[in-house]
């Protein structure tokens, strides 16, 4: 890992932005990385303006890697004003262009931003979903994944979505 990365990254941990639960927000996305283990969380707050709906604020918990957070930090700034098309049209490289070139052991980490941000602004990443109906009685017995992501995940509202290889 370059020297100048590693300082631009210390630089953004220093003072990272937009950290922390967004109490009243519109909309909320969690991935994971099952490779490295490292999950973050966004919070996403709209508004309109001038007739459209754009991202007013948007914040950010991660456990994960310092490259993680501070690409989080620059997202949450470079969203604020996008509609939830324009922000799910930019790429996780975007996020971290001023982190400089990624080492490829750390572009996963982007992706992870770039995938929470996904599940937020998708319809189905809103807090509020309702619940599921109730499976009939014959249905069979969830999966590992299904007992994951569904039980718990409707009474919280919160969805954990684990990224596959190569996919941002
Ligand atoms: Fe996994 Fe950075 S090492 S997100």
């Amino acid at each position: 890992m370059s020297d100048d990365f590693q300082q631009r990254v210390t630089a953004a941990m220093a003072n990272p932005q937009h950290m922390g639960e967004m109490p009243q927000a519109d909309a909320v996305g969690t991935v994971g990385n099952a490779d490295c283990g490292d999950m973050l969380r966004v919070w996403v707050k709209f508004k309109e303006e001038g007739g459209r709906k754009v991202i007013d604020r948007a914040s950010f918990q991660s456990f994960g890697c310092e490259t993680a957070i501070a690409a989080a930090s620059l997202a949450m700034e470079l969203i604020k004003g996008k509609t939830p098309a324009e922000a799910l049209a930019m790429r996780g490289e975007e996020f971290a262009k001023d982190l400089g070139p990624l080492p490829p052991t750390k572009v996963h980490c982007t992706s992870l931003v770039e995938g929470a941000l996904r599940e937020a602004l998708t319809p189905t990443g809103t807090v509020s979903s309702p619940a599921p109906p109730a499976k009939p009685a014959a249905a069979p017995p969830p999966s590992l994944m299904d007992t994951f992501n569904k039980p718990e995940e409707r009474k919280s509202g919160v969805k954990v979505v684990f990224l596959k290889p190569g996919e941002a």
